[in-house]
């Protein structure tokens, strides 16, 4: 069984998806981590995320790297919304992110276009939204609780910066597929949206 979850930042998808794959027993890949890790490359080099050629450079990044707790960072989010909207930064990772979702067992991968480009022929496809404010809300708290002085209007404005350019991207640009779910999980609490996905993961599967 293959499962993609797409959806914008701080939608809740990464929780949703890694909730599933314990559920499942399924290996789980976060594939925003790959083009954070191209984006964090790019600016220790101090090279230009919006150079194509500097970004290409920095796809061959070691895997230790994706442990780096920086990659969750919102600068290096930020970059990375901006080395994705690249043709041949998204090629460089089809690859890899296809042959995770090809193994034996099946996979869940997370991002934002497994359902449409990654594993189009996924036996679930969810893509998981909540409105810019709420998600907003979201990530403010968590900045919080970790210690970051950052007031709700910044992270406002870089969700609706993020969501723009992710959305309007000419080369795989974060979309529902034609044959996805949509979960809204905006006035759901973690555990509803998690149980609401188990349920929807259920139906497709049974309708099978
Ligand atoms: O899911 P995330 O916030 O970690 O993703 C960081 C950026 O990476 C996101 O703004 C756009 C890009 N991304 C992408 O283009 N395609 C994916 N499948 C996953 C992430």
């Amino acid at each position: 069984m293959i499962i993609a979850v797409d959806g914008p930042a701080a939608s809740g998808k990464g929780t949703i998806a890694r909730a599933l794959a314990k559920r499942y027993g399924l290996p789980h890949l976060d594939t925003g981590l790959l083009y954070r890790a191209v984006a964090a490359t790019v600016l220790r080099e101090e090279l230009d995320p919006a150079r194509e050629a500097d970004a290409v450079a920095a796809c061959g990044f070691p895997d230790a790297l994706l442990d780096d707790p920086w990659l969750r960072t919102d600068g290096v989010g930020q970059a990375a919304s901006i080395v994705s909207a690249h043709p041949l930064v998204r090629a460089a990772l089809l690859q890899r992110q296809r042959r995770f979702a090809a193994q034996p067992g099946g996979a869940i991968l997370d991002g934002r276009d497994i359902g449409t480009v990654i594993a189009p022929q996924a036996d679930v496809k969810l893509f998981v939204k909540a409105t810019p404010r709420i998600r907003a809300q979201r990530r403010h708290a968590e900045l919080q609780r970790r210690g970051f002085d950052v007031t709700f209007d910044r992270v406002l404005a870089d969700i609706r910066a993020r969501d723009e350019r992710d959305a309007k991207r000419a080369s795989a640009p974060m979309k529902p597929a034609d044959d996805a779910t949509l979960l809204d999980t905006s006035f759901l609490s973690i555990e509803a949206a998690v149980q609401r996905a188990i349920a929807l993961v259920e139906e497709r599967t049974a309708a099978k």
